[in-house]
Order: C-alpha cells, then structure tokens, then sequence
C-alpha cells in the first residue's frame, strides 16, 4: 500500500507533544510540509527549533475562536492550502460525575469538541480538493472509564458531527475519519493529574491487555500516515482502534 506523504501539506493542531509532536516527526521525514499549532508560545519555538525546517509555527488555543479565525485568516492570507488536517490537540481532566464542574466540562467540550469543529469550519477555504481530515478520538468513546464521562462525550460529540460532515463535504472531496487511541505514554497522565507511581501502576495494569504494554505515540503513527495519504482515499468515517485490545 502505497502511504506516502511526500510534498504534501498538513496542519497539525497540538503538535507540541506526544501524538502531534510524533506525527510532526514521521511527517516532516517523509518530506511533507507542516504548518503545527501549540497554546504555548515557548513551547511552540522550542518545538519548531527541534523539529527543523519547512514549519509554519501558529499560536492557536483549541479554546479559542479567536485564535483559530486569526490563524484561518493568515493561512488564506498567505496562500497556503492545506491537503490534510489532523485535529489532534486535546485534553483528559478526569473528574467523579458527582465533582465535576462546569468548569471542567466546559474546558474539556471547548478543547476537545467546539474546537476541533471550528477549526475545520475555519479551515475550509485552505483545504484542498481532495483533502484528509484525522480526527485523533479515543477507545474512551466505546469503552467506559470511570471519572471519563465528560471526556468520552467530548470525543464522540465530534465522531457524531463528522459522520454529517462526511456527507456535507463530499462535494469537496474532503473526508474525515478517526483513530481511536487506547492509553499511550505521553504527557496527557501527568496533565491528567496522576502522580508518578501512579502512572507506573497504571502502565503495568496494562500488561494484562492483549498487547501486554502500554501503548506509545509510535503505535498510533503508522495509522496517521495511512490516513493523511491518498492511500485512504476511499475511506469515510472510519474508526481505526489503535487499543492493543484494550476495549475488548
Ligand atoms: N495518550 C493517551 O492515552 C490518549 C488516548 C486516547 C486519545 N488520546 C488523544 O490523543 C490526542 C493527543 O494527546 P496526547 O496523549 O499526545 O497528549 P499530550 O502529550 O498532552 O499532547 C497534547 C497536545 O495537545 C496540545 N493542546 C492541549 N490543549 C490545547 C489547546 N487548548 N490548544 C492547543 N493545543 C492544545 C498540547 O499542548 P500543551 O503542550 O501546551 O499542553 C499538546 O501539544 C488528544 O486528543 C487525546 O485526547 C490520547
């Protein structure tokens, strides 16, 4: 099968760690063209430094409507057309549905869901004909966690809105699927709130799992790739499980 992504051009929201950063990586080494969004200005020149050239670097907060206009506008203002778009910056604030707050489920349905539907909205005059869109989703949204509630309903409310816009957009070649990640080392524990023992046993709970082992951003990157590709061209609302068995 053929995955190249050569020459192509790919907008990566929350590519400053974990899944994004290495979706960057793998990208930029098949000889694409990036244009990575970060809420964290440092963060993002740290990155961009690391990462090397052919970056367009924007400060855009998934939160912010503001932020992903101006960044819409810039991106039309220099000419720049995207052919895939990997809606991947996102957030895991656990909370006890009896303790959880407003604040926590509107943070989390503001990053994980208005988002990464207002960036594509904003995002339509740059998406080429044809055009792939990744949305990273979760094994959350068919496996039940406790304390996940608000985050399971993040991540499906935006399954449930591409499976629309799959119809609406297919006059512009534009499709849309998803990855559904089981848990994978990167930050997204420790900005959870779990300490380090706590990630350790969490990560050894997981021996128990068809894969035996915690999943890493370098499982899911092979099924990014695929997606960006014109290898997937014929795929629609995919859900690709990248779980180890985990949701089994
Ligand atoms: N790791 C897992 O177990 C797992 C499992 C299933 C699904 N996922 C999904 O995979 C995606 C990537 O997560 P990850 O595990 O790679 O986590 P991560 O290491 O914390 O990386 C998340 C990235 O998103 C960025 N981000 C967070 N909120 C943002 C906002 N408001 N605006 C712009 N960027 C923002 C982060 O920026 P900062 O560096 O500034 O925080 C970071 O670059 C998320 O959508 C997550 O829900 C992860």
């Amino acid at each position: 099968m053929q995955t190249t992504t050569q020459a192509k051009t790919i907008l990566i929201t929350g590519a400053t760690a974990g899944i994004g950063l290495a979706a960057a990586q793998s990208l930029l080494h098949q000889g694409a063209r990036l244009v990575i969004t970060g809420r964290d200005q440092e963060r993002l020149n740290h990155v961009v430094t690391m990462l090397g050239g052919n970056v367009i670097p924007m400060l855009c907060d998934s939160a912010n409507i503001e932020h992903i206009q101006q960044m819409a506008s810039q991106l039309q203002q220099d000419n720049i057309k995207l052919d895939g778009l990997i809606l991947n910056a996102g957030v895991f604030y656990p909370a006890p549905f009896e303790q959880m707050t407003v604040d926590n489920f509107n943070t989390t349905m503001a990053i994980n869901f208005s988002g990464p539907v207002f960036t594509l909205q904003s995002l339509l005059p740059c998406l080429n004909n044809p055009s792939s869109v990744v949305f990273i989703s979760t094994v959350a949204v068919q496996k039940a966690f406790s304390a996940a509630g608000v985050y399971s309903a993040s991540k499906a409310a935006f399954e449930g809105f591409a499976r629309v816009l799959n119809l609406e957009l297919a006059v512009r070649n534009i499709r849309i699927n998803s990855i559904r990640p089981g848990v994978t080392a990167t930050e997204i524990q420790s900005k959870a709130g779990m300490d380090d023992a706590t990630i350790s046993d969490f990560f050894e709970s997981l021996s128990s799992t068809p894969v035996g082992r915690v999943l890493t951003p370098s499982d899911i990157i092979p099924a990014i790739n695929y997606l960006v590709s014109d290898a997937s061209m014929g795929l629609r609302n995919a859900y690709i499980d990248i779980d180890g068995g985990f949701g089994l």
